[in-house]
């Protein structure tokens, strides 16, 4: 594994290898074992969008490492006046140990990792958020004990967080389905790839998708950029929540995940959402757990 770009580029085996190494990671955190895999090492953390997690878990997971991250809003480097990603890959290339970058379009990350010589995690892009389905996958199995077999129900748009986590549970042997209004659906080519390697629906219905899950999953309606058109969303997604109706035809015994921020009332009442904070709160945390796996894996000197 050279890079994280999205999930479809990582086998079975290389998940698994991540979510045991997070696992060791937060045992040594927890018991106080020191796990200094990346001293001197430093990652730069380049941000066009606005983050609360994604920046504080890598931040502080580097210098859990031993290492150190510089936070370079996309603002306020030569990327945001116009410089190539070309440009900016084959500079920092010469500073940094790893690049993790949020920014809007997915070629923006690929084209990162073709032109730079170190490697280059997707914190998030419109087409995908690889980081939080490793801390998603880590989560349901710490709950769950095993991700085969399971029935994962994605409730909402058909968002970047939707095209992960199809992804991430059909290559982990879950069934995944999404409910979403028609005009919404997830990427087309990830839908087909689902159908044939797993078992995968997308409906327009909340209950017949929900229906026996073992995890309900949901995430805002109007993801970042799309501000300008969440008034229209909020029309367009008011059946598609998870509320007490959805809960009941679940499993009895099913949890609930937000990749948060949530928005209460929208996509998830505020009942729901607190009956479930153990989870989602738990679901946050795993965040510094899983990336710090995939930093040790791709930064690291002995290759974990
Ligand atoms: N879930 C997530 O990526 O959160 P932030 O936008 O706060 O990083
Ligand atoms: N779909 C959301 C996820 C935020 C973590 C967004 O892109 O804004």
């Amino acid at each position: 594994m050279e890079h994280l770009l999205k999930l479809k580029d990582l086998s079975h085996d290389e998940i698994l290898s991540i979510l045991n190494l997070a696992d060791q990671l937060k045992y040594d955190k927890k018991n106080n074992i020191p796990h200094k895999y990346l001293e001197g090492k430093t990652l730069g953390m380049i941000f066009s969008k606005s983050s609360t997690r994604t920046r504080v878990s890598f931040e502080v997971g580097m210098y859990e490492l031993g290492g150190q991250a510089l936070f370079l809003s996309s603002n306020d480097i030569q990327l945001g006046r116009g410089e190539p990603v070309r440009d900016t890959a084959r500079v920092l290339s010469r500073y940094l140990d790893g690049i993790m970058i949020r920014t809007y379009e997915q070629e923006d990350v690929e084209e990162l990792s073709r032109y730079g010589s170190i490697p280059i995690i997707n914190g998030l892009t419109d087409f995908a958020h690889p980081c939080q389905v490793l801390a998603d996958l880590m989560t349901i199995r710490e709950y769950k004990n095993s991700l085969k077999g399971l029935k994962l129900c994605f409730v909402g748009d058909g968002n970047n967080m939707a095209n992960s986590l199809i992804v991430g549970g059909i290559k982990m042997g879950m069934k995944v389905t999404v409910a979403c209004p028609e005009n919404y659906q997830p990427d087309s080519e990830i839908m087909a790839w689902a159908k044939e390697n797993g078992e995968f629906l997308c409906t327009d219905s909340v209950i017949d998708a929900a229906k026996d899950a073992d995890v309900l999953y949901t995430d805002v309606w109007a993801s970042m950029g799309q501000e300008g058109e969440a008034e229209q969303r909020r029309k367009d997604f008011k059946d598609y929540q998870i509320n007490d109706n959805v809960m009941a035809v679940a499993k009895a015994d099913a949890i609930v995940l937000h990749c948060l921020p949530a928005h209460r009332e929208e996509e998830i009442t505020d009942k729901v959402f607190e009956e479930h904070a153990n989870e989602i709160f738990d679901q946050a945390e795993n965040r510094i757990h899983a990336q710090k796996a995939v930093l040790v894996k791709l930064l690291g000197d002995s290759k974990k």
